[in-house]
């Protein structure tokens, strides 16, 4: 599935439908060819596809034949006047580059990218390795493709071959080109509590920029980003979508040039980011996940889907049924003692919830969220008898024990503080911006990252705990580290950053048993770098049955539902004050790993009721949610209902899940299409009685329901 032709030096990767070509055009440049559905190597794609775009040896020095060239990594100063992939800086300032073919290798198995996430295994890698001519750097882009994926994932590698350092202003992970620039742009943006909301907009020439600047995804913009033709739909047409596999700042743009090709790249944000590369080191770019779909944006979601299930969450993970959990935040926020939680964890129990997790305040001074963070010491003046006694009190009633962390951050009102004031990010003397009352933990260094090991790993020791909830709440201002010398303080987002991937690892493979969960004020930090340690993610702290519809499915278009925590709350919701009915709570909480957030002694028999039969009718769909497709069906951004489905891989269960939002008199009869199905299987709709082809049922389709207002259905679908 790659091929090299040395006759027209032109290299050619194949996914399972698509094909990606580039080649060393004349004068030695790396250009792309071609990026789109699968195409035969054929000789002439690099003679005529090329043609015009492709410098000739009396070209080299003409600027205006740089600026045209779909480059593979994109160089500096010499030429190319559009946004360039990396600038390497040296001792005397100059920064142009030209970046020739050297060498390439092709070899099973996935690059090594040490101390970050990325894809574990196998495929076929073609590792190509640009020498810069003006300088002592080689560039090796890495092209990892699979058989059975419609994903490539790439990344670069800035080696210093020579003896003196130089500095990296910024080094992005991937480039590539694409001849037209008939593409709108879709992101997912969002705020605190709003995540992932899709946005589309047209591409027009300059550049389309998404970004975080945050040291996080963050909430307010996540690394994905598609281009979608103007016919693209969920199950029609062509789209790109990429996904950094980071968990930083990070930038991905879209630039149209002059003559109307477009340039897409991205990697770590250049903005405060500056990296000292040491004669004979490298630096080593996050990975990025580009995904080609000739079948609409729910093909590629599919397709990313797969690819992290299969390739990025830990394997013994990613198919493991997950613990339906209650946890106790919006139950008590910081309001409890032993008894409280004892009368959750005895409620919860019989109900056939499985673990009972502790959210924050569990710790050292905090009553509230002023104090205590850093101090991972249990208050056993809340607490008698410390986490041992609540941990036996699930024991005793059948259940599992989880605890909440958040692990990188620290409060000036705490021992740790008072200790170690240095441990803190930020400068001395300038008052700090502070986030939820907070400060953030200085993890570019080695024994700040060895000490929170060292006081998580305790508490894990001291009790059965099988479930961390590890929280993020604050973003990182006043970039300084009391232990980077100057010329390297813009080194400290990305630093943080290994630090934070450094204790995930550790972590992790000290207690493989444990689930980790992550969470950063809610959804702040969903991404594939995420995923890589914690299976599933905090979705969102907005637990609102309607808002959860729309930011579930903007999460879905690049990850699996299984990674998705999504739980049942309290009403009138603690976010938007709305009231929606707890049947409908559950069904679209069933739409990824399901859960509870809520004081369940506080229930009534009826909804106590109720929480038994989601939960016994979650664990028939749980197969479908770890393994299933996702079908998008009704997009509560455009229409009065909102509808999913997930269809298992042999096609022979299906679930559909849907809500409908507002009540209309004498309303039209709708119809709505059904996917994913196979045509000549027969299905039972059990809840409708129906059975039909599916053939029927995709193209003829069913009546959605009239129900009242935020009512939602839930569908079982079996071939028969
Ligand atoms: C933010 C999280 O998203 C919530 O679920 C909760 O854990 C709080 N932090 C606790 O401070």
């Amino acid at each position: 599935m790659i091929d090299y032709c040395s006759k027209t030096r032109t290299f050619t990767l194949n996914g399972k439908s698509f094909s990606y070509i580039m080649y060393v055009n004349e004068v030695g440049m790396l250009q792309n060819v071609y990026y789109g559905a699968s195409v035969a190597n054929d000789e002439y794609l690099t003679r005529v596809c090329a043609y015009g775009r492709s410098p000739k040896p009396d070209d080299l020095n003409r600027d205006y034949v740089q600026d045209y060239v779909p480059f593979e990594y994109g160089a500096y100063g010499r030429g190319d006047f559009r946004a360039p992939s990396a600038v390497i800086v040296r001792k005397d300032g100059f920064c142009a580059s030209r970046l020739l073919y050297k060498s390439h290798k092709i070899y099973d198995g996935v690059p090594e990218v040490a101390g970050m996430p990325h894809a574990r295994s196998g495929g076929k890698t073609l590792a190509v390795t640009l020498k810069d001519e003006l300088s002592p750097a080689e560039i090796t882009l890495n092209y990892t493709v699979w058989d059975d994926s419609d994903v490539l994932v790439r990344n670069a590698v800035i080696k210093n071959t020579g003896k003196e350092k130089f500095v990296l202003d910024r080094a992005y992970s991937f480039c590539t080109a694409l001849p037209d620039h008939d593409y709108d742009f879709m992101r997912l943006q969002g705020r605190w509590a709003n995540e992932r909301i899709p946005e589309t907009t047209p591409l027009g020439h300059g550049t389309v920029r998404i970004e975080s600047s945050r040291a996080a995804s963050s909430h307010v913009m996540n690394p994905f980003m598609a281009l979608i033709r103007k016919n693209c739909s969920e199950s029609t047409g062509e789209c790109i979508g990429i996904n950094l596999i980071y968990s930083g700042s990070f930038v991905l743009t879209a630039e149209c040039s002059q003559d109307g090709n477009l340039r897409i790249q991205g990697g770590i944000n250049e903005l405060g980011f500056s990296w000292t590369v040491d004669g004979g080191d490298s630096f080593v770019t996050p990975q990025a996940a580009l995904c080609y779909s000739a079948d609409g944006l729910g093909h590629m979601s599919r397709e990313f889907a797969d690819f992290y299930r299969d390739r990025i969450i830990n394997r013994q993970k990613a198919f493991a049924r997950r613990p339906i959990v209650i946890n106790n935040w919006e139950g008590t926020y910081f309001d409890f003692d032993r008894e409280k939680l004892f009368s959750i964890i005895d409620a919860a129990a019989p109900l056939g919830i499985d673990t009972f997790v502790l959210d924050d305040g569990w710790f050292g001074k905090r009553d509230s969220d002023t104090s205590g963070l850093g101090d991972w010491f249990v208050n056993t003046k809340k607490l008698d008898g410390g986490l041992a006694a609540v941990a036996e009190r699930c024991r005793k009633n059948g259940m599992k024990f989880g605890l909440w962390f958040e692990p990188e951050m620290i409060s000036e009102d705490s021992d740790l503080y008072r200790a170690h004031p240095d441990y803190a990010i930020g400068k001395r003397g300038v008052e700090p911006c502070r986030g939820r009352n907070q400060l953030v933990l200085d993890f570019t260094r080695s024994e700040v990252v060895d000490h929170v090991f060292r006081v998580v790993s305790d508490i894990l020791e001291s009790c059965d705990i099988s479930y961390v909830k590890w929280d993020m709440n604050r973003n990182i201002t006043e970039f300084f580290s009391a232990s980077l010398d100057a010329e390297r303080q813009g080194e400290l987002a990305h630093r943080y950053i290994l630090g934070v991937y450094d204790l995930a690892e550790r972590l992790t493979s000290k207690f493989p048993d444990v689930l980790f969960e992550g969470c950063a004020g809610g959804g702040g930090r969903f991404d594939g770098g995420m995923l890589y340690y914690f299976p599933q993610i905090w979705t969102s702290d907005d637990t609102d049955a309607y808002e959860r519809t729309k930011i579930q499915w903007g999460t879905s278009l690049c990850y699996p539902v299984s990674a998705m925590s999504c739980h049942v709350s309290a009403c009138p919701n603690h976010q938007t004050q709305r009231t929606i009915d707890f049947s409908t709570r559950g069904i679209i909480a069933s739409l990824g790993t399901t859960g509870y957030e809520l004081d369940p002694s506080k229930l009534c028999e009826k909804e106590k009721a109720l929480v038994k039969t989601q939960i016994e009718d979650y664990k028939k769909i749980a197969e479908l949610v770890l393994r299933g497709d996702l079908y998008r069906l009704i997009n509560p951004y455009v229409d009065n209902y909102f509808c999913e489905m997930l269809v298992s891989k042999d096609k022979n269960h299906a679930y559909l899940a849907g809500e409908r939002f507002h009540g209309v008199p004498c309303d039209y009869d709708m119809f709505f299409k059904l996917e994913g199905l196979d045509p000549d299987k027969k299905y039972m709709v059990k809840e409708l009685g129906i059975t039909a082809y599916g053939k029927t049922l995709m193209h003829a389709g069913l009546l959605l329901p009239r129900l009242p207002d935020f009512t939602g259905f839930a569908w079982h679908i079996d071939a028969v």
